[in-house]
């Protein structure tokens, strides 16, 4: 079958025209993703694969579920409010397809589209490859047998199943494992299955019917004691390859099946590998309560179940946690139950809890830290504990996110930890946006939960009834959570161990079943190398994203009370540079309601901390540079890099850890920015600047020189305003961005300043008619000072130098003036004043 359908589609893209590009604009475009959810940030590079999701609308409850497995998966996904007749979102983009996959939520939008979009929809998915996944669910409208319209299929609904099993034969199967039936009747009585006798369908999941009454309505066509329910088109057909699903994703192996859809219909570009990790924290050691904790029979139980495992998941090893003040602590039962735990501990693997429990973040004077975690160390040496893991996991998450440096000092100092686990980062939920980071080396690993805390001690008393844990294990949370993450951090207790031993039937059971019904291997790795691995997946997470800590309620819990949240600025002066920030950070600096950040020994009056590796020191470093509101009569305080506007990652920081705050954008005619930052470069010494024209710098080729090339989009790029703009407009409101036009805050900076001063809401309404004064010697305006004198800054400011040469200007003027029509519509669109110089500009331009 592959080799003729392979056949199939190249005869079908021989006689296939190319692709008209689509101009329409799309109808729905995807909400504004929650501030919250910054770190999941979608689809901003064009060369990875995008799922594009047809909803029945942004709330239904199947594309919700959808989106979730995509999300888990971290593949990246467009959503459209499936259309109705004649609204098709745009698919191609400079010959290329945009999306590898089509997924609807409900099929029949896509089999009932009009003649001219399905066949746009048909010739792409022919021409690029691209499969569809669609589900058909039946509701009370549609009909019990018809023919699907346009496929030799047919479809019977609202019928009832029982035993469902899973076709061996089926191509698609991959972490699916085929050789099991699931007994009794499956849940519902809306399922519709699929007939036809067309090669081009290969069941993927087949079922009995409930009742042989059932059966009557289901018409003519070969009746098969079993029905499918899930079918793969082949292509055979049409030369397009669909998986269509006859229900929803409720029934947990659709949901393994989706997966492997997914998998199959993008050539596995969209794919895992068969690896997953699994490692089982049992923490809290030594801690449980006095009647909870481990006696001797549950450690023999322990060190059996793990014998067992490793039968299954290669070098399985329990990793415990250890707070050694509470060694002893138990029943008699219990203590004797601690010491066969040392007794047996190079059966498995260890790592350091804090002394006595205590949350790192309640600690500030690092040196006291380190001391609780020498008494721990020394318990260790004692007891002869390993201590050489690399590994620890603070108490209640306390301290490793929000990142409190004192304790990551403390590790590093005492115990040499290179990696550590949390479930908070970015935050707790949902779940499936769990991330890792790596900070001051240490190596910070999402860490998933398995249902199982201290107080989940007994099986008939689970929350929500035992039959919850065993629905979370056989295909439910727990499933999805190992089929989706290659690497599960698991954490349990000491107590899950003891008592009902929780936690041994959860991971026993759910090992069996991952093996019953899948291919996936599993295997355990020590924290150090578990590392290594989850950071050569998923290279894109090791730089962090720092929010602030008092947006979620858990963080600001765990944040330490000698820190503040509110050390941080209400707005940004973004740049660029050369347009007149410092003089504008001096105007605003003079304003009695404003408070500047502190200068650095370094970068004076920028601190250049979303821009540069800066970044890396944390919020602790950035909110040094601002002072205790407490210390000061204004908390209204602000900070200028002028490196920040043009700089790729900068909005998407600066708006995780300031979402609220406002953004002040100074712009004057770019060609007069790439001449100054020329001058500006001559001034320091540049050799670029210093043996090369300007008219050289801007008109160089590709082939020239590296510094000279770097010089020259050090030039020219920052001038590509729009571009710029639009970025930060992906992370902050229209609302929240204000431009200021550098020519005027240069000849009539009160009037600006007095904008300024309404856009920021801020009172009182400082009179800088009074404050400023025209300097004539500098020709700037300046501050007043006493006797009516000027202070202006100093002498690299307002440089003195030669006029730009007119092919030079006239040469920029071509070069910019597309970036400035583009501004032009920018500012039109968001019904912001145009400044003058853009006004001149393009008149000028028009003209030549
Ligand atoms: C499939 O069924 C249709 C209608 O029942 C029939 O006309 C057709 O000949 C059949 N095709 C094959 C290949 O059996
Ligand atoms: C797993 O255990 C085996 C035998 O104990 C050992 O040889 C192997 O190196 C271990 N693998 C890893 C990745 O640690
Ligand atoms: C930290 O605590 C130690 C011991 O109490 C003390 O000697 C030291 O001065 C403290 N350090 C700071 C920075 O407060
Ligand atoms: C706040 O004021 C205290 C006491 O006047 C001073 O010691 C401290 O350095 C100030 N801190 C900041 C960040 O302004
Ligand atoms: C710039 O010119 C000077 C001599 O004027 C020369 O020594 C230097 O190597 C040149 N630098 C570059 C980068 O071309
Ligand atoms: C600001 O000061 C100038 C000069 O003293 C004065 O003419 C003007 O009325 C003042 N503006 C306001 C709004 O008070
Ligand atoms: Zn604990």
């Amino acid at each position: 079958y592959p080799l003729l359908s392979l056949l199939l589609i190249v005869l079908f893209l021989l006689s296939c025209s190319p692709l008209p590009l689509l101009l329409r604009a799309p109808l729905f475009l995807p909400p504004r993703q929650s501030r919250l959810h910054q770190v999941k940030t979608v689809d901003n590079s064009r060369t990875e694969p995008v799922v594009l999701v047809f909803v029945e609308s942004i709330y239904s409850q199947l594309g919700q579920e959808i989106v979730a497995i995509l999300e888990s998966s971290r593949f990246h996904y467009r959503t459209e409010i499936a259309p109705g007749k004649g609204d098709m979102p745009t698919l191609t983009e400079r010959n290329r397809g945009r999306y590898t996959l089509i997924i609807y939520e409900n099929v029949l939008k896509y089999v009932n589209l009009d003649a001219w979009n399905r066949d746009l929809l048909d010739k792409y998915c022919a021409e690029y490859g691209v499969g569809v996944i669609g589900f058909f669910k039946a509701n009370e409208n549609s009909l019990l047998s018809a023919q699907l319209k346009g496929f030799p299929l047919f479809l019977h609904s609202h019928l009832g199943l029982r035993d469902y099993r899973i076709n061996p034969n089926a191509p698609l199967l991959y972490i699916t494992r085929p050789n099991q039936v699931e007994q009794g009747p499956l849940p519902g009585d809306d399922w519709t299955i699929f007939q036809s006798n067309h090669s081009t369908y290969e069941p993927v999941l087949l079922a009995s019917t409930k009742s042989s009454e059932a059966l009557a309505h289901l018409g003519s066509g070969p009746l098969r004691a079993l029905h499918a329910t899930v079918i793969q088109d082949l292509g055979l057909h049409d030369g397009i390859q669909r998986v269509l699903f006859g229900n929803n994703l409720n029934y947990w192996l659709h949901k393994l099946v989706f997966v492997d859809a997914i998998a199959y219909l993008t050539g596995k570009r969209l794919c895992l590998s068969l690896e997953r990790h699994i490692l089982v924290d049992v923490d809290d050691i030594f801690v449980g309560k006095e009647g909870t904790r481990m006696k001797v029979s549950d450690v023999e139980a322990l060190l059996s179940t793990q014998n067992k495992l490793r039968a299954l998941v290669p070098n399985f090893t329990f990793n415990l946690g250890f707070s050694g003040k509470f060694y002893h602590t138990g029943t008699d039962e219990e203590d004797r139950g601690d010491d066969m735990l040392l007794q047996h501990r190079k059966d498995f693997w260890w790592f350091p809890h804090m002394w006595s429990h205590m949350q790192p973040h309640l600690f500030h004077n690092v040196s006291v830290l380190a001391e609780q975690m020498r008494l721990n160390k020394l318990f260790a040496q004692e007891h002869g504990i390993p201590t050489d893991m690399g590994y620890a996991v603070a108490p209640h998450h306390s301290g490793v996110y929000p990142v409190h440096s004192q304790l990551y000092e403390a590790w590093k100092s005492v115990w040499g930890i290179k990696v550590t686990s949390t479930e908070e980062y970015p935050h707790l939920r949902p779940a499936r946006y769990r991330r890792g980071f790596i900070h001051s080396g240490i190596q910070v690993l999402p860490r998933q939960t398995c249902g199982l805390f201290t107080h989940t001690i007994f099986y008939n008393e689970y929350p929500g009834g035992s039959k919850e844990l065993d629905k979370s294990i056989r295909g439910g949370e727990l499933f999805l959570t190992v089929l989706l993450n290659p690497i599960s951090i698991f954490m349990t207790h000491l107590s899950n161990y003891g008592n009902d031993r929780l936690g041994l039937y959860t991971f026993e059971s759910l090992v069996k079943f991952v093996q019953c019904w899948t291919n996936l291997k599993l295997q355990t790795l020590p924290p150090i190398q578990l590392a290594e691995k989850y950071f050569q997946i998923f290279p894109e997470e090791r730089d962090p994203l720092w929010q602030n800590p008092c947006h979620d309620k858990r963080h600001k819990d765990i944040w330490s009370k000698e820190k503040t949240c509110d050390r941080l600025p209400k707005f940004l002066v973004i740049g660029p540079q050369k347009t007149g920030t410092t003089a504008l950070h001096s105007f605003l600096s003079l304003h009695p309601a404003i408070t500047s950040s502190f200068p650095s020994p370094i970068t004076f009056e920028e601190i250049q901390f979303f821009s540069g590796p800066n970044y890396d020191n944390g919020i602790d470093w950035y909110m040094d540079f601002f002072p205790f509101p407490s210390n000061v009569s204004t908390d209204f305080m602000f900070e200028k890099s002028a490196n920040y506007f043009d700089t790729e990652v900068a909005p998407k920081r600066a708006a995780a850890l300031l979402p609220r705050a406002k953004i002040l954008a100074v712009l004057i005619n770019p060609s007069d920015r790439a001449y100054s930052w020329y001058q500006h470069q001559r001034a320091h010494q540049d050799p670029a600047a210093l043996n090369n024209s300007f008219h050289a710098v801007v008109t160089a080729g590709p082939s020239a020189p590296r510094d000279l090339l770097t010089l020259q989009r050090r030039c020219l790029k920052p001038g590509a305003y729009a571009t710029h703009l639009e970025r930060w407009l992906q992370h902050y409101q229209p609302s929240q961005l204000h431009i200021v036009d550098g020519a005027l805050l240069r000849s009539n900076p009160a009037l600006v300043m007095d904008g300024i001063q309404r856009f920021l809401g801020i009172t009182p309404i400082f009179n800088y008619t009074q404050a400023l004064t025209y300097d004539d010697s500098k020709g700037f305006w300046c501050q007043r000072v006493e006797g009516g004198r000027a202070k202006c800054l100093g002498k690299s400011k307002g440089r003195k130098y030669p006029e730009m040469s007119p092919e030079s200007r006239a040469f920029l003027a071509e070069h910019f003036r597309e970036h400035n029509m583009e501004l032009l519509r920018l500012l039109n669109r968001l019904g912001q004043p145009l400044p003058s110089w853009l006004r001149h500009e393009l008149q000028s331009t028009s003209w030549s």
